[in-house]
C-alpha cells in the first residue's frame, strides 16, 4: 500500500506559514521521501489564473467561494489525486479549511453552503494531517504591517482576522484526529522541533 500522505498547512495571515514551508520541504528531502508542494488557491495553470482574480478583484462572498472551489476542483483532479495515486505525498499550502475560515468565518457564508461545495468537489478526499499555524490576532496584524505589501485578504480589519482565527480553532477542535495546532508565538527552532515530531509520526 502507498504511504503517500495528503498534508495541508493552514493559519491566519502572518503566522509564519511560509517560513515553515521551507523547513517542511527540507524534512522530506532529507528523508528522500517523494513529495510535491502546492498551494491554494492555485496549484494548476487554471487555478493560478483564478488565484490572480481572487487576490486582486473585488467580488461577492459567494462568487469568491465558488471561485475558490472551482480552483480546488482542478487542483484535486489534475494534481492532488494523481500524485497520491502515484505514491507521492502532497503538501498543500491551504485547502478547504481555509474556505470555512475565510469565506465562512470571515465573510459570513454559511458552513452548510461550504459543506455542499466541499462534497461536490472533494468527495471522499480528506487531508491525513493539517498543521494549523495559530497566532493571536494582535500579533498577526503587527507582523503583517511590518513585513510586506498586503493582498486583498490581508488588508481586512481586526474583527475579520479574529473571526478567521476563531473559525480555524473551531474546525481544529472538531477534527482533532487530523489537526495539530502550532503555537506560532514560539521561537522558530521550537516550532521546527514540534513539526519534526509530528512529521516523524505521519511518515513512519
Ligand atoms: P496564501 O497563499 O496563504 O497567502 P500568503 O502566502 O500571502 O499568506 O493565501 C492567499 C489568500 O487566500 C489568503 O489570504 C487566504 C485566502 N484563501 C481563502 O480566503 N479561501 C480559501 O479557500 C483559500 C485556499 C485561501
Amino acid at each position: 500500500m502507498s504511504n503517500a500522505k495528503f498534508i495541508t498547512l493552514e493559519g491566519v495571515d502572518g503566522a509564519g506559514k511560509s517560513t515553515h514551508i521551507d523547513f517542511i520541504k527540507s524534512y522530506f528531502t532529507s528523508k528522500s521521501l517523494d513529495y510535491i508542494l502546492t498551494r491554494e488557491p492555485g496549484g494548476t495553470n487554471l487555478g493560478e489564473k483564478i488565484r490572480e482574480i481572487l487576490l486582486n478583484d473585488e467580488m461577492s462572498p459567494i462568487t469568491e467561494s465558488l471561485l475558490m472551489f472551482a480552483a480546488r476542483s482542478e487542483h484535486i483532479s489534475n494534481l492532488i489525486r494523481p500524485n497520491l495515486s502515484n505514491g507521492v505525498t502532497v503538501i498543500s499550502d491551504r485547502f478547504t479549511d481555509a474556505s470555512y475560515a475565510y469565506q465562512g468565518g470571515g465573510k459570513g457564508i454559511s458552513s452548510s453552503t461550504i459543506s455542499q461545495l466541499k462534497i461536490l468537489v472533494q468527495k471522499d478526499l480528506e487531508p491525513d494531517l493539517t498543521l494549523l499555524f495559530d497566532l493571536p490576532v494582535e500579533v498577526s496584524i503587527e507582523r503583517l504591517n511590518n513585513t510586506r505589501v498586503l493582498d486583498r485578504f490581508e488588508k481586512q480589519d481586526y474583527e475579520f482576522h479574529k473571526r478567521i482565527r476563531e473559525a480555524y480553532l473551531n474546525i481544529a477542535n472538531e477534527n482533532k484526529d487530523r489537526f495539530h495546532i502550532i503555537d506560532s508565538t514560539k521561537s522558530i527552532s521550537d516550532i521546527q522541533n514540534d513539526i519534526t515530531k509530528i512529521l516523524d509520526i505521519i511518515t513512519k
